[in-house]
């Protein structure tokens, strides 16, 4: 049975930085206060003229180009995101008419943040069963659409981007995907979320009024669940892989916020050093910040065949999982 490898990645986020300072002149904030309890120091806001399907070609072109395929060799596009450039047609297939990966089937997984690692672990359950040779997955989210900017409570935390992973299948035993576990708990789903605009309150002027198309969060209950979960999906998914928090060689994982990251590592036993860490320049990009680690490890040359990555990621829902790769 073949299992998945990753082939490349790459990823890409919009120009335009969001500074703390600027937030100061929007809200009633101040960059301390930001830092020390999230550790974001500033985040990129797509152009107008991007839609997130714009930012996912693009970190998707670096992953083909990382790998050197070509992008009609691509069997399957899964786009992590909750922030499509429509409620349909997929995110995905706009991506594949951008790549040309006319190939390719494509489809989008709605797990909020912890879309790339369902995303990664459905592509890999296509390659183990044969049907699918290399499978692009993305993730992507143009937040700052779907933020409240007069809420300083949330508009903090988010920020624009994309990363890509390319997968593909290979024979070799005990290299790529080695195990992975993926875990929802509906009883949360009222802490945070997107509440308005879908079938439960359709959009209507007063709910654009209301602000109900934003994003709204019960922040300390989402941080305490977070710090909770996270350490025992990836423990439990080492185990299934026959391994422990001290065969970890790199932690990448969903960047929601500074505090959450080192508490879930302290918890799991597994030193800091070991995480690469983005939140200060990106914020939290949801899907999109998982394979952006991986992206930026890898390109600065952290990973080396054979080491251990344990990733995590947690969103809304709650929806949350972990995996384990062998590089
Ligand atoms: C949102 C979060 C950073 C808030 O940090 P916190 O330490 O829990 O802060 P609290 O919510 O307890 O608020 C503390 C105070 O800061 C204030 N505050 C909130 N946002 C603020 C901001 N941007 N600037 C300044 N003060 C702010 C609050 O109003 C509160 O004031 P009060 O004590 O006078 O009522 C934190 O709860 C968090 O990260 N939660 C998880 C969010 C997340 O990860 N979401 C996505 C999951 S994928």
């Amino acid at each position: 049975m073949p299992n998945s490898i990753v082939l490349g990645t790459g990823s890409y986020a919009p120009e335009r930085i969001l500074t703390n300072a600027d937030l100061e002149r929007l809200v009633a904030t101040n960059s301390d206060w930001i830092i020390s309890r999230t550790g974001i120091r500033e985040r990129r806001v797509a152009a107008d003229h991007e839609a997130t399907s714009d930012l996912a070609a693009a970190a998707a072109r670096k992953a083909l180009d990382c790998a050197g395929v070509a992008p009609e060799d691509v069997d399957m596009i899964v786009v992590g995101t909750v922030t499509g450039d429509t409620p349909t047609p997929s995110c995905a297939a706009f991506v594949q008419e951008l790549l040309g990966a006319r190939n390719a089937f494509c489809f989008d997984v709605a797990a909020a943040c912890a879309g790339s690692i369902y995303g990664l672990t459905i592509a890999d359950q296509f390659i183990r069963s044969g049907m699918v040779r290399r499978a692009l997955v993305i993730g992507a989210e143009t937040l700052s659409r779907f933020v409240d900017w007069t809420n300083r409570e949330t508009c903090v935390l988010f920020g624009d981007a994309a990363g890509a992973i390319l997968l593909g299948a290979t024979e070799e035993e005990g290299h790529g995907l080695l195990a992975a576990t993926l875990r929802t708990d509906g009883s949360m789903t009222g802490i945070l979320g997107i509440f308005g605009g879908g079938s439960r309150r359709p959009a209507s002027s007063e709910m654009l009024l209301d602000n109900g198309n934003k994003i709204r969060m019960r922040g300390r209950e989402v941080y305490k669940v977070a710090t909770r979960l996270l350490p025992d999906v990836v423990a439990e998914t080492l185990a299934k892989a026959g391994l422990s928090p001290d065969d970890v060689d790199h932690v990448i994982c969903h960047q929601a916020n500074q505090r959450i990251i080192e508490s879930a590592l302290e918890n799991l036993g597994v030193p800091r050093e070991k995480c690469w860490i983005n939140i200060d320049r990106y914020g939290n990009t949801s899907s999109a910040s998982m394979p952006i680690s991986l992206d930026e490890a890898s390109r600065a040359g952290r990973l080396k065949r054979g080491d251990v990555i344990a990733m995590m990621a947690i969103g809304a829902g709650m929806t949350w999982g972990g995996a384990v790769l062998r590089w």
